[in-house]
Formats: C-alpha cells, structure tokens, sequence
C-alpha cells in the first residue's frame, strides 16, 4: 500500500521551527521580496544569506518530533514517499527513506554559474565570498519564489502512485506545490492533519483537527488498523 505524506512548515512547527503565515510566522517578520526571491538576493545577497544562516541555525539545533518519527515508522509496513515543502532535514533525521524536497534545502549550497553543482554546507553559516568550484558565489539551495520547482514532476509521479495522501502542516496556498493533491488517482483518500481548517477542495477529505505529534500516531494506529 503506497502511502504519501505531502508536509509543510506545520509538521516542524512542535520541533521549534517557525512556520510562515501563522500569526508569528517567519512572513509576518520578513517580506518574502527582501529574502526569498532571486532579486532580492541580486539585491542585497548579505541580507539573504543571513536570513538562510538563521535559519540553519535553528534546523540544526532542532530534532525530530513524533510526527516526523511516526512517519519513518510507517515504513515498516507500507511503502511511504514524503514530499515536502520544507527545507528542514528533519524527515531524514527521523529516519525516512524517500523524501522530495519541493522547495530545496537548506544545508545544502548551489553555484550560482551552474544550478547542477551543489554541495553540503558544513556548520551553519553560508557567506559573501563562498566560492564553487567555478568560482562563483555559493547560494542557498532553496527555490525561491518566481523559480522553477524542479523536483515537481518527480512528486506528481509519487502522488500518482499513491492509495492514500495525508497532508501534515500545510496552508495549501503555495502554488505549484499546493497542487500536487489533486495529483492523486480518481478516488484516492485524502487526510489533513492541521489545527486549522486548511482548504483541500478535495471531497474525500478526512479532518484530523490537531497538531502533528499528536494527530500522527492516531491516524497511524487508523491506517495500521484498515490497512495493515
Ligand atoms: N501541527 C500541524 N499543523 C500545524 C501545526 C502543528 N503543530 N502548527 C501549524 N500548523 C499548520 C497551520 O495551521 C498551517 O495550515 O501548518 C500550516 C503552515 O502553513 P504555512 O505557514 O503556510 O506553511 P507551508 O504551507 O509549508 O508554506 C508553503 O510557502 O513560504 C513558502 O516556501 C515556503 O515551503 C513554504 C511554502
């Protein structure tokens, strides 16, 4: 049984990381054209890297919670793919095996003369003067907005693929990635973890209206009782 968890900010959020646009979230503190897009980064790149080191900083001091780790245990029993929005490790961290990073990832650098040359960033900080092998200036390896989502086509084929598609922590309202969930094939179950009442417009939506580390391990026990 293919099991896909499509996740967001919000599955993070009880390991410390902040989300975006809850009401303390990362964009009520930042304007996405300062730090998240290519201009801004034209722009001012110092401002960009510091808003990434922070942010790495913060991934690196936080670890997995339940959610994350309930997740890597479903692997013992069915065939689980995560894609996710994040830029955290922490999907890795818990243990999973197949993870798409929609939106990159931030312990990871990219040339900016070659998209294709990306290497590991040891410790926290990525600075004006970090060269590639090229020569050029090292950059997150983070999709910023108004890039491509390379990864994309590769998600549609895991959703495709899936017999049920749980959604953990998103708002659902970036796009292309939000669209992902009508990917899935006709019929297929679609389960929301979120406190918040997110928007599928799918209709066979089942509601799990709590937190993450919480909302996991009863809809795993669920899954494990239909499925197992
Ligand atoms: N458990 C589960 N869900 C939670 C929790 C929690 N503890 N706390 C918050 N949430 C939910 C919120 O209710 C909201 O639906 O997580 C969701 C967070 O939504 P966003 O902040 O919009 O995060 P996300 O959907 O991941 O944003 C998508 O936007 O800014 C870009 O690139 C960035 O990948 C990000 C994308």
């Amino acid at each position: 049984m293919n099991l896909v968890f499509f996740t967001g900010a919000g599955i993070s959020a009880e390991s410390g990381l902040r989300t975006f646009r809850d009401s303390d979230g990362l964009w009520e503190e930042y304007k996405i054209e300062d730090v998240a897009t290519p201009e801004a980064f034209a722009r001012d790149p110092g401002l960009v890297l510091h808003f990434y080191n922070q942010r790495r900083e913060q991934v690196l001091n936080a670890r997995p919670n339940a959610a994350h780790r309930t997740i890597a245990e479903l692997e013992e029993q069915f065939d689980v793919h995560v894609v996710t929005q994040n830029i955290d490790d922490l999907h890795e961290r818990a243990g999973s095996s197949h993870v798409i990073h929609l939106h990159g990832e931030i312990r990871k650098a990219r040339s900016t003369k070659d998209p294709r040359s990306v290497t590991e960033i040891n410790g926290s900080t990525l600075l004006l003067g970090d060269r590639c092998p090229l020569g050029s200036q090292l950059r997150p390896h983070i999709v910023w907005f108004g890039e491509e989502v390379p990864m994309l086509d590769k998600a549609a084929e895991v959703v495709k693929q899936a017999d049920v598609l749980v959604v953990v922590g998103s708002s659902l309202q970036v796009y292309p990635a939000a669209s992902l969930i009508h990917c899935t094939s006709a019929g297929c179950p679609l389960h929301v973890v979120d406190p918040s009442d997110v928007e599928s417009g799918s209709v066979h939506v089942t509601h799990w209206n709590e937190k993450a580390s919480s909302g996991l391990p009863r809809l795993a026990s669920w899954l494990k009782e239909k499925y197992g």
